[in-house]
Parts: structure tokens; sequence; C-alpha cells
């Protein structure tokens, strides 16, 4: 957190109002256009910076990001400075958002501060069950977090906070370097609740840690399509909506991914509700691009087809890009779903337009001869706030579709 009065970048009417109205971010080519361009080469990343209006009002702060190519901005009052007392308001009312939410417990995981939609661009900041976790987007933006790690600390007293830098758009794999912040170090695996089901997390592992937080309006909506269901819930990952089928009773349910490791996490998963094994929960370790293909060729059929599948695979000898694959197993799951049942699509990713998603089904509907109805669209639950001047944030779409009898 700066001290030192910082350097101000003059903005003109447009951007100043697009700070105010919380825009995340200022594209460094943008800056050559403004009134009084400042050459950011000569600036230090991380770098925090004053954003003044033509008449020199305070419109808030920037931080300086060459390496992302932008200036991270912090709409604020004109006579707030950017330090201690200002990150503290705004993680307070982060954290009062999500106490009315009902969010904040011993055991709950949550998002406690969703970038920009916080008032905070380039910064994620998720609780589970008391272990904070802080991402920054870039390494100019980690350069601020052992101030803000201490405001989150004394705010929520948790039992530790560790950060991780994840670049924007990429989700590194493996394992990642972490830093403990506060508290002592999260234990390798602990458990977190959501409504009435524990699951398993690793914090100190890689990127994900075992549940999307932002999926939890997506669990909760597919609760009532499932009793006495069959289930195949494709790119299965640690088996989230595979607990929820079982819970809700479902006839069986079918896990599919190719990584050995996130079946028996689902295993473990299982474990930790007390669900025991049955030929019933089927685990296939596969490419669910074969998996399909091959559950056509046996006639397989299921009452209800999930498809949550990732930007792309990057596993040697494993292909799979949303952008160019989406379309065509949305047609294969087709071929295997049930009269009357249920096909979920999600998609937790920018490169997924709604429009193309929309589009890919209704071609996949119109190449299988298959009539599908929009029931649900779950979306971001509400501790994933956006900003109105930036709608794009808004990253999952999820769309339940009902084939005719
Ligand atoms: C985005 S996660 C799925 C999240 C999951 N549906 C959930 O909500 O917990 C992606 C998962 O897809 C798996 N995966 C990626 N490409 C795959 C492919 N071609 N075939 C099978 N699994 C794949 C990965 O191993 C990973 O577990």
């Amino acid at each position: 957190m700066t001290t030192t009065e910082p350097t101000s970048l003059t903005l003109n009417e447009l951007w100043a109002s697009r700070v105010r109205g919380g825009i995340p971010s200022i594209g460094l080519a943008e800056l050559a256009s403004l009134p009084i361009p400042i050459d950011v080469a000569t600036m230090t990343p991380g770098e925090v910076v004053s954003l003044r209006a033509e008449n020199f009002d305070s419109v808030g702060f920037g931080i300086v990001d060459p390496e992302s190519e932008v200036i991270w901005c912090y709409p604020a009052d004109p006579e707030e400075s950017f330090d201690e007392r200002f990150f503290r308001k705004r993680v307070r009312q982060a954290l009062a958002l999500r106490k009315r939410l009902g969010l904040v417990g011993d055991e709950s995981g949550y998002r406690l501060i969703h970038g920009e939609g916080d008032h905070l661009a380039g910064y994620q900041v998720d609780v589970y069950a008391q272990h904070v976790v802080i991402y920054s987007l870039s390494a100019a933006l980690d350069s601020h977090v052992p101030g803000w790690a201490e405001v989150i600390g004394s705010e929520l007293q948790p039992l530790s906070i560790i950060s991780k830098v994840r670049p924007a758009g990429e989700v590194p794999t493996g394992k990642v370097p972490f830093r403990l912040e506060y508290g002592v170090e999260p234990p390798a695996t602990l458990s977190v609740r959501e409504d009435d089901l524990l699951y398993e997390v690793h914090l100190t592992g890689g990127i994900n840690t075992g549940l999307f937080l932002d999926m939890r309006q997506v669990r909760r909506s597919l609760r009532p399509w499932l009793r006495g269901k069959s289930v195949l819930n494709l790119f299965s990952y640690t088996g989230s909506f595979s607990m929820l089928a079982v819970r809700e009773g479902a006839k069986s349910i079918t896990s599919v991914d190719f990584a050995q490791g996130v079946l028996e996490w689902t295993k473990a998963n299982l474990a930790l509700n007390e669900i025991p094994l049955s030929k019933n929960i089927r685990f296939d370790r596969d490419d669910v691009l074969e998996y399909v293909k091959v559950a056509r060729r046996h006639d397989k059929m299921f009452d209800v087809v999930i498809l949550d599948p990732p930007a792309k695979t990057t596993v040697p000898n494993k292909r799979w890009f949303m952008k160019s694959d989406y379309g065509r197993l949305i047609a294969h799951a087709l071929k295997i779903l049930s009269p009357g049942g249920l096909l979920v699509v999600a998609a937790s990713s920018a490169v997924a337009k709604p429009e193309k998603l929309e589009s890919q089904i209704r071609e996949a509907g119109k190449e299988t001869l298959r009539r599908l109805r929009l029931v649900d669209s779950p979306g971001l639950p509400s501790d994933f706030p956006t900003q109105m001047i930036h709608p794009a944030a808004r990253h999952l779409k999820c769309l339940f579709l009902l084939a005719d009898d």
C-alpha cells in the first residue's frame, strides 16, 4: 500500500465515467489517446496512480500492470487515499454482502471478493471453511497482497490466508506456488459444507481446489431433476454433480473424466459423506468424446446428461477445445438422451459466448431431430457480483434443456 502521493493520470470524459462506473481496467493502448499521455514503460509494475477527470477531480486509483497491458482501476471517493482504510472499507462491504446472503460460517465455502464486482479489480478472494485464498491476476497486483492480507486477517480472523498468482485467461495446470500470508499453513485437505454435502478441497495444490464455488446455483437448480433418473456426468472432476445425484435419489450415476486422480477424489468425496459405493455408482476413466460414441454404439441411454467442460484440455494426446468441439459433443449427448430427458449445457469460460452456445444447441437439435425446451438457466451466485458496465465478466452460462418425449 502506498503512502507517498501517487502520479496523476488525467482521463478523458469517457474513461473517467467508465472508472466511476466500475470498469476493471484501462488497456495501455488507450493511454496514448488521453489528454496528457503518460509513458507506462517508465513506471514500475504495481505502481499506484491517481486517476483524475479532465477537471482534475479524482475518480479513483489505478495499479500499473505492463505485463497484462492494463491499468487496473479502483473507483474512489475524492477524499480517499489508496491505503489500508480504502481496502478495509471494501472488505467490510464485501463481507456484509456475504453475511446478508447467509454464506459466512465455520464450514462454508464462498467468494469474499470478486474482482471489480467488489470494487477490487484483479483480485479474487475465496473462503473455504475459515481458510482464505487470495488470487491476484498478475505479478504486479501480487505486490499489494501482503498489505491486503493483513486487513482481511483482521476483519475475518480466519485460520489461514494463502495467496496465489493466477494469470487472467489461463488456468495453470498442476501444483502452483503459494505464499502463506496469515496464520498457519492450511492442511493439505479440508472439507467444506454446501447444503447437505461435504466437499474435500485442496488449497495448496493447483489453481482449482476441488469445488467450483461459482457453480453453487447450478448445483441447487439441478437437484429437483434427479430423483429416480439415470444420470451421466461428463467432465465429472471431483464429482460434485454425481454426489448431488446420489443425495437426490438418482437411479444410477455415471461419472466420466479422463483423469484418474479426480475419479479417486470423487470416491473420497462420497466416503466423506458416508455414501457407500454400489453398482449404481459408476466411474469411467475415458475421454468424453470417446465415451459418448461408444455409449451410442451400445444403445446406452440416460435421463439426465450433464456437460460442464473446461475451455480447453492441455493433456498430451487428448484434445478438447470448447470453441470448436462443443457443438459436436452436444449432438452426441442428444443421441444418448432418453425421450423427455434433461441435457445440462454449462460453459464457465469467456470463450463461450451465449449466442454461440445457443446456436450450437439449436444446430445439434436440428441434426439429431430433437426438440428442446429451455427450462432453466442458472447463473453465477450472488457472491459473484458483476458491474453492469462490464457484463462480459459474467463468465458462467448454463442451460437446462428438456427434450420432448
Ligand atoms: C471444469 S472441470 C469440470 C467441473 C465439474 N463439472 C464440477 O462442477 O465439479 C473439467 C474436468 O474435465 C476433465 N476433462 C477435460 N477434458 C476432458 C476430456 N476430453 N475427457 C474427459 N474429461 C476431460 C478434467 O480432467 C477436469 O476434471
